[in-house]
């Protein structure tokens, strides 16, 4: 892969610009928009599915995008991407923000996402160091978490280029800007400081988890937390762990078991159906054994199932009188030395 032009920059940071695959019988290009690599193998299809956050413009003032989301309606695209935004950016980033009410008032708490990954880090216990990854990372949080920890490069990742923009803008602006959901079409402007150590090396790409561009043994650390129901082939995410890892590396998996069609056929998912079968529909057992050499016949060879927590809390806070409460199951593996 080249960068074959630059067409915008601030500090050595391409804000817009073009990557070419390098071979001459190939040559696919990959463009760079407000910094992000948009690196799939399907570019007009996520390209012309995102014109939205694409073409969305960030100087209108709230109440006129309050107008425009009355105008636009529910179930619009546009209502979609805010309720996606307002969801994920209040858990990774609320515990910063001054308006959100105190623990005392019994209100929907922030950070669960952020709790399933520590949660899961702890599992995975000593890390050997090397890059790490946030599979699926949304608006970013969890990709600073691991900065923290780790001190080392940290990469997310994910298909939502609305989400990407968020974590973007907090990366290179150190403050958070959403609409928080009060009520049916209502939302709230919230910004407030996010205090980004600027010598953190985190970085947001598009990419899709299950045709990420790297070489096998890139990263020390894999995280896909929340994420395994959401995608096409979940079976196929362990072993896209197992690829990434270095000899010794870590991944943390957390997730609801969720399952839905709109993601992954029923035959795709692990568990949620074939109640008559040995495991009586359960997934948690299926989803040890794939971390479980031999186990079963999809098992990852390589990566070992090393804890396992049953039920951390996670809540999607949906509007002020909604909340999603998730158990989230939440697992170590590390790969072989
Ligand atoms: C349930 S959210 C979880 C987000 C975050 N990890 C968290 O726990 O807060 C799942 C995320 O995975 C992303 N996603 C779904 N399929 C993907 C794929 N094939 N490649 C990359 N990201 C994907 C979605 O856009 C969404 O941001």
């Amino acid at each position: 892969m080249v960068l074959s032009s630059v067409l915008r920059e601030v500090d050595d940071d391409v804000l817009e610009g073009v990557l070419a695959c390098s071979r001459p019988e190939c040559q696919l290009e990959f463009p760079i928009i407000d910094g992000a690599p948009i690196l799939v193998p399907d570019v007009r299809g996520v390209i012309s599915q995102s014109l939205l956050p694409l073409l969305a413009r960030d100087d209108l003032s709230p109440t006129m995008v309050g107008v425009i989301g009355d105008c636009a309606g529910p179930s619009s695209a546009f209502d979609t991407m805010r309720q996606q935004l307002s969801l994920y950016a209040w858990d990774h980033y609320g515990d910063l923000d001054p308006q959100e009410p105190a623990a005392e008032t019994g209100a929907p708490r922030p950070g669960g996402a952020r709790a399933c990954l520590a949660a899961g880090l702890s599992l995975a216990g000593d890390l050997t160091g090397g890059p790490a990854i946030d599979l699926g990372c949304s608006t970013g949080r969890l990709a600073f978490d691991l900065a923290e920890r780790t001190g080392d490069l940290v990469l997310g990742v994910d298909l939502n280029l609305a989400m990407i923009r968020l974590a973007r803008r907090v990366l290179t602006t150190g403050r958070v800007d959403y609409d928080r959901r009060r009520v049916g079409l209502v939302y709230d402007r919230r910004s407030f400081a996010m205090p980004v150590d600027r010598a953190a090396r985190v970085d947001f790409w598009v990419a899709d988890v299950l045709a990420l561009p790297f070489a096998i043994e890139s990263f020390g650390l894999v995280a896909a937390v929340n994420l395994i129901d959401c995608i096409a082939a979940p079976a196929a995410l362990p072993g896209v762990a197992a690829d990434l890892l270095r000899p010794g590396g870590s991944a943390v998996f957390a997730t609801p078991y969720d399952w839905s069609p709109s993601a992954a056929a029923v035959e795709g998912w692990i568990g949620g159906h074939s109640q008559r079968a040995p495991h009586g529909g359960a997934s948690e057992p299926l989803m040890t054994a794939l971390l479980t050499p031999g186990a079963h016949p999809q098992s990852v060879e390589g990566l070992r199932l090393v804890g396992e927590h049953p039920g951390v809390s996670w809540q999607l806070r949906l509007h002020d009188r909604a909340t999603m409460h998730y158990a989230v199951h939440v697992l170590a593996a590390r790969a072989d030395a």
